[in-house]
Formats: structure tokens, sequence, C-alpha cells
């Protein structure tokens, strides 16, 4: 049933500010037929804060930063679970939620730092630091959470290192959260070599130009930025704490150093706030579109399956982490 003109114009006022009049046209098709899909297939479509605002606002249900679609992912009741973001939360969708078909429009929606590491790599980094516990980011694969001790997020990652209770431990595979966290606590971090592509481009010359550009300026960076760029930041946090620091703090001006689909779903939220645009691409979040997403849902593809083994290691460390 195609969504009525009133409900495709209700959407449309709330993205109005960020999708162009001239762009939204290109998109009332595929959001009927996904809207339509989702109730035919009993779906629902969990979507990350780098999704564009089309997915973001029009068609997800539930949307978060990776700590968040993972705990709720455990509680979806639906027959189908579509992951608009990259392939690693849609893993971790499907370990906390097996009984359930999860989807991924595009197979190829990776991650820079889910590919900087292997599971060999971990069980190298084991014998090299025997008795050492490993924390791993989620931007990983199921193989290489299988390794681990325990998961982290951007959100919970100081809180994961210091309940082990252990005086060094190794964190990987992103080398600058690891360094982000070692300037916040005693504990000694053993950090891996990884980089995320989008935000290893920020430096701290970007933001000294910015705030001369637009003083005053509140500048907020992601913690997979280099620590010289955290340094110089006004707050760094996962996506959601970025989010909710411009609701509590209503800054008149702020920059998100970050992915860029994050400014324009903050500010669909915040109209009284001015969001200054520098801001680096996800090749991976953008892969997902709605035209994927639509056909995901039509033809039930592409299904993430994760062998048993692998999966019942990987899930441990997960939920070691979400008890937290
Ligand atoms: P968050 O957990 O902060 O949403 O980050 C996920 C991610 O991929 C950031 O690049
Ligand atoms: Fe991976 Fe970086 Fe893209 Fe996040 S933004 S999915 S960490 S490459």
């Amino acid at each position: 049933m195609p969504v009525s003109l009133s409900t495709a114009a209700s959407l449309y006022d709330r993205v109005r500010r960020v999708i162009p009049p001239i762009e939204w046209p290109a998109f009332t098709d595929d959001i009927d037929a996904i809207l339509a899909l989702k109730r035919q297939h009993n779906a629902v479509i969990l979507a990350h804060n780098y999704q564009t605002p089309e997915i973001f606002h029009c068609v997800a249900d539930i949307v978060g930063d990776s700590l968040a679609l993972a705990r709720k992912a455990m509680s979806v009741d639906a027959d189908v679970i579509l992951l608009a973001g990259v392939h690693f939360m849609a893993e971790t969708a499907k370990l906390l939620n097996p009984g359930k078909t999860v989807l991924i429009p595009d197979l190829g929606a990776g991650c820079s730092l889910a590919e900087s590491v292997t599971a060999e790599d971990v069980r190298l980094m084991r014998q090299r630091y025997p008795g050492v516990p490993v924390v791993t980011y989620v931007n990983t694969s199921a193989a290489v959470k299988a390794e681990s001790d325990i998961c982290c997020t951007s959100s919970n990652a100081l809180q994961v290192v210091e309940s082990l209770g252990a005086p060094r431990v190794i964190m990987l595979p992103d080398e600058y959260l690891a360094r982000n966290i070692a300037a916040q606590t005693k504990i000694e971090i053993i950090a891996w070599k990884g980089h995320c592509e989008v935000h290893e481009r920020f430096t701290p010359t970007d933001i000294r130009e910015l705030r001369e550009a637009h003083p005053g300026v509140t500048v907020l960076a992601h913690p997979e930025c280099p620590p010289e760029v955290v340094a110089e930041a006004d707050f760094a946090g996962s996506t959601a704490a970025m989010s909710d620091y411009v609701g509590r703090h209503k800054p008149a001006r702020v920059v998100l150093m970050t992915e860029c689909s994050m400014s324009d779903n903050v500010a669909v939220e915040h109209p009284e706030v001015d969001f200054v645009r520098p801001c680096n691409l996800c090749p991976h979040m953008k892969r997902i579109t709605l035209a994927n997403i639509r056909t995901a849902l039509e033809q039930n593809r592409h299904i993430v399956t994760i062998d048993a083994d692998v999966a019942g290691r990987a899930r441990r460390a997960v939920e070691r982490m979400l008890a937290i």
C-alpha cells in the first residue's frame, strides 16, 4: 500500500532542512515501497547514526551508535532485522539475536578497522603477551571477536578496560581509540595499528582553522580521531555521545569531526544549532541506499550467517561487554 500523501508530506517536513526539495521526489517511491515491505515481511530496520537522512529519519525503526544498536538488536521481536550500517554491525545483531533473519543490503559495506586485524593476529598477540586480556572493539569480524576476552564500543571502552582488574590490556584494532583511552586511565594499553580511514584524516590544523574561521564554534570529535585531534576538541565521544552533547548544551555553532551524515541527522533534531560542515564520508556506510534496502527486503538478501563455533565464542565476548 503506498504511503498516503499526508504521510509522505509529514516525512518531508522532518528532513526538509537537510534534503533539498529537488532531491526529495527521487526518494518517495523507495520510501513507500520499504514501509510496505517492512509490514509485509515483519521486518525492522536498525540504522547507524552515519546513515543518510532519508534512511535514518524516513525508514529506520531503531537508530543509534554501535552500542545502542547491539543492545536493541537483542530484544527485536520481528522476524527480520535489516541492518542499515556496516557488516560488523549486522554480525553483532546476528550474534545477539541468532533466531532472526539478519539482512545487510550490500555485503561490501566493510570497515577499515575490521579489515586491519585477523583472528590469527589476535592469537599471535596472546602468544606475545601471555595472560594479558584482549579487549576488542566491536568494529571487527566475528572471527576476531571469538578470539577475544571482551568487546567494547567507543561508548564504553574506558569502563570495559577498567572492569578487568588487570594492570595491562591488549586493545585492538584501533590504535587511536586505544591511545585516547590510555590517556584517561592508569592501566597500560597495548595497541594495534588499525585506523578508521574516515577519522584518521582529521588533523589538529583543521580544528585550529575552523576556530579561526568560526569564532566560538564548539568542536566535538569521535575517539577514533588521532589523539592530537581529540586534544584540540572541546569534547570527544561516540556518535551517540556527540548527539547527546548537542542536545544538552545546545551550542550556538558546532562542528562534528566525524562522518558527514551525523551532522545532517543531528541537525534535524536541533534547528536552533548552526552546524559547520567539514566532514569525511565513510565509503562503506554510503554503500547502503534506499534502493538496496528495498531490494534486500524484496529478495530477502543478503542473509548474514556466522559459523556456529565462531558465533558461540564471539557472542560470549559481546555479552560480557553488555553485562557491564
Ligand atoms: P559509534 O559506536 O560511536 O557509533 O561508532 C561506530 C563507528 O563506526 C564510528 O566510525
Ligand atoms: Fe569503519 Fe570508520 Fe566507516 Fe566507522 S567510519 S564504519 S570505523 S571505516
